[in-house]
């Protein structure tokens, strides 16, 4: 029995992790879900919209499953989603891009996996005002945070059977701060000589991935980097829809599809759980739940490629519960 901390989140969030919970449940995984509840929500039941409960249960359990969370524009309470990275450490964003047999796109054979680092560099938000008219934006880079991406990258390679690790970066007009990130890649890589390390420029990076994107495996990128190539990878394989994710620490990892929470088809029971779908397989494989992961995904592809039953985002007339009873059939 695996104990699992479970997000739904806002918008779409509950359709598309009551989904992804029948579907799990179908392939005959155990699991003791702990539900919370999290943003404008859990402020109305609790006064936090990031309440200490849920942070203590994902801790304890080491591992949760997470829908979308709304983040106020302009005012309002801080991004829960970043305030879990930051609690929590969750110090590296993983996310797989492969393509779906069933979801026709410009390119074939795309697989490559993007490791970005999640807690420094622009995002660190020191930002001010010098004089009137003229801001300046820390970009903080440090040894630690890079050796600790740049280990994790080459594990996750290792572990995954890939074969080479390209980091990318601005090194060349960033000399010290991307400088330093690029070295200390290249300490880390003398660790594992049986996989293959590249660099390249984000710029040149960025024009190779929408022309050759089958020629790349593991991406190593930092954080703000990382954020732009990794919705440039989903693009290549069919959109924020179709990919996963995770934001993984030391000790507990939140896997998390990329989308929001949609809040334009909320409660009309037409989101397409398929990217958290994908994210649970991407979770049942870290708990070594490979056979039900495996399982899953063919019956994923099989409703899609037999495309009968799609959901509107897809060209599809179907809505989520048809769709996710489609993928539970096929599990037999
Ligand atoms: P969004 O991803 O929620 O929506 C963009 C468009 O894609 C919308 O037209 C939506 O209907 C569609 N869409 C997204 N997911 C879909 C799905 N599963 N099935 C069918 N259609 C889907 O992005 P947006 O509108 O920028 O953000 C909405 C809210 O979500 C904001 O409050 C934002 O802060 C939050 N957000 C939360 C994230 C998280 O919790 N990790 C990530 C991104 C945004």
């Amino acid at each position: 029995m695996h104990k699992i901390t479970l997000i739904p989140g806002d918008g779409i969030g509950p359709e598309v992790t009551n989904a992804t919970v029948r579907v799990i449940e179908a392939s005959g995984i155990k699991v003791q879900w702990e539900s919370f509840l999290i943003g404008a929500a859990a402020i109305a039941e609790y006064g936090d919209p990031l309440p200490q409960a849920l942070i203590e249960s994902v801790k304890n359990n080491q591992i949760a499953l997470k829908g979308p969370v709304g983040t106020p524009i302009g005012g309002g309470f801080a991004s829960v989603n970043v305030g879990l990275r930051k609690k929590l450490d969750l110090y590296a964003n993983l996310r797989p891009v492969k393509n779906l047999p069933s979801i026709k796109t410009r390119f074939d054979n795309v697989d490559l996996v993007i490791v970005r680092e999640n807690t420094e560099d622009l995002y660190s938000g020191l930002e001010h005002e010098v004089v009137p008219g003229v801001v300046e934006s820390l970009k903080i880079i440090t040894e630690k945070a890079s050796h600790r991406i740049a280990r994790f990258a080459y594990e996750y390679a290792r572990k995954n059977g890939r074969k080479r690790v390209t980091a990318i970066h601005k090194a060349n007009i960033m000399k010290l701060s991307d400088g330093l990130f690029l070295k200390c890649v290249r300490d880390i890589a003398k660790d594992y000589p049986e996989i293959e390390s590249d660099d390249k420029i984000v710029d040149n990076a960025c024009m190779q991935l929408v022309i050759h994107p089958e020629k790349y495996d593991v991406l190593l990128l930092e954080n703000l980097y990382g954020d732009i190539v990794s919705d440039l990878g989903a693009g290549l394989v069919g959109g924020l829809g179709v990919v996963p994710g995770a934001n993984i620490g030391e000790e507990v990892a939140i896997f998390e599809a990329v989308h929001g929470s949609a809040p334009d088809i909320a409660g009309k029971n037409v989101a397409n759980p398929t990217a958290l779908l994908q994210t649970a397989i991407l979770m049942l494989k870290y708990i070594n739940e490979t056979e039900a992961a495996e399982r899953i995904s063919k019956a994923i592809n099989n409703v899609l490629l037999e495309g009968k039953v799609r959901t509107p985002d897809l060209g599809g007339t179907s809505n989520t519960t048809e769709f996710t009873y489609a993928i539970i059939e096929k599990l037999g």
